[in-house]
């Protein structure tokens, strides 16, 4: 018996014969503008310093941030998205340093924007957890809970000093309830029309974002299950979406990304904006972990993964290997 037997014509190997033929038929595509660089500016620093759990990449210094920044320009890179670290005696309760127009993170836009202009999108995380003391992404109340509609009043400063500092896009990633709404309200009263809102619509509580802690140097002690997703839930993440989209998000993100593909399917399928996804911390060091003893072929993997998040639906992928990756596209088009 063979097994096309009953269908003659149908041998789908045809279409895998030759490197060109794999190619015409290839349904997703990856460039290089698909990609997103992740990117941590420390405080206090004269020397770029590199994150153990995360082999090949660092927290920089002002100056070594631009250099990131050309360098992701010159590979085709479409946007940046930058986190703050301040140093540990600027955090406290209310998170600071993340509205001080003098904040690291304000610094990193303004330097980013005067090197690249508006050869890159530049986007900023708009999250509290880098700059308070408890860690959280919120301020809390007098019992220690994460005080939603006070933190969304700190979100709405936050907006306005990102999008003064030079952000053409912010990026809220607190899972507050109500927080893409009171952003879009603080940017347009603050002249900001323009600056759009990529929303962490979906961000499962998740144990793949261990090595981010290290590259924020974050306080947290315990979880964050009370405002971040179960990963036992689908439904609810398409109840995330409605509600980001009626506040005006321009885009939507779904987090982590590989370990989540039917989340990041469901969702391209729902929406007409752009569907980002972020391949997380602990997502890159997976790979580069099994890499770097032999197991698994790095820059095939890596490449396969970022395919597979293209293939689920994802326009845009924010990835630690986005340069990287952006030069080895070039170098194949090439
Ligand atoms: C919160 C934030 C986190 C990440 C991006 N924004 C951490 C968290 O929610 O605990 C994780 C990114 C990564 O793991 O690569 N500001």
């Amino acid at each position: 018996m063979t097994v096309y037997g009953n269908f003659p014509g149908s041998r789908p190997r045809r279409l895998r014969t030759t490197p060109t033929m794999r190619r015409m038929v290839a349904e997703t595509r990856l460039d290089a503008a698909n990609l997103i660089l992740p990117a941590f500016v420390r405080e206090g620093i004269d020397a770029p310093v590199a994150i153990s759990t995360m082999p090949g990449v660092q927290q920089h210094t002002l100056d070594t941030l631009r250099k990131a920044a050309v360098e992701a320009v010159s590979a085709g890179v479409s946007g940046i998205m930058l986190f703050g670290v301040p140093t540990d005696e600027k955090k406290d309760g209310r998170g600071t340093a993340g509205t001080d127009p003098d904040g690291i993170l304000q610094a990193g836009l303004r330097a980013v924007r005067a090197e690249v202009g508006d050869d890159l999108v530049i986007m900023s995380d708009l999250c509290l957890d880098e700059y308070t003391d408890h860690g959280h992404c919120g301020v809390l109340t007098e019992d220690g809970r994460v005080d939603n509609d006070a933190t969304l009043e700190r979100y709405a400063e936050m907006a306005q000093v990102q999008a003064d500092a030079g952000a053409h896009v912010v990026g809220p990633s607190g899972m507050m309830d109500g927080q893409v709404g009171v952003i879009r309200d603080a940017l347009d009263q603050t002249g900001h029309e323009d600056v759009s809102i990529l929303a962490y619509t979906v961000k499962y509580a998740s144990a793949f974002y261990g090595p981010f802690r290290e590259a924020v140097g974050s306080s947290l002690r315990g979880d964050r299950r009370t405002y971040q997703q179960d990963p036992a839930n689908a439904r609810e993440s398409m109840r995330e979406l409605a509600l980001d989209l009626a506040e005006g998000a321009d885009m939507v993100m779904v987090k982590p990304a590989g370990p989540y593909l039917d989340i990041l399917a469901k969702v391209a399928d729902a929406v007409d904006v752009p569907v980002a996804a972020y391949q997380i911390s602990g997502e890159y060091a997976m790979i580069e972990a099994a890499a770097e003893k032999g197991w698994i072929d790095r820059d095939a993997a890596i490449m396969e993964s970022l395919t597979g998040l293209r293939r689920a639906g994802a326009q845009m992928i924010l990835t630690y290997w986005a340069t990287e990756a952006a030069q080895r596209l070039r170098r194949s088009q090439a």
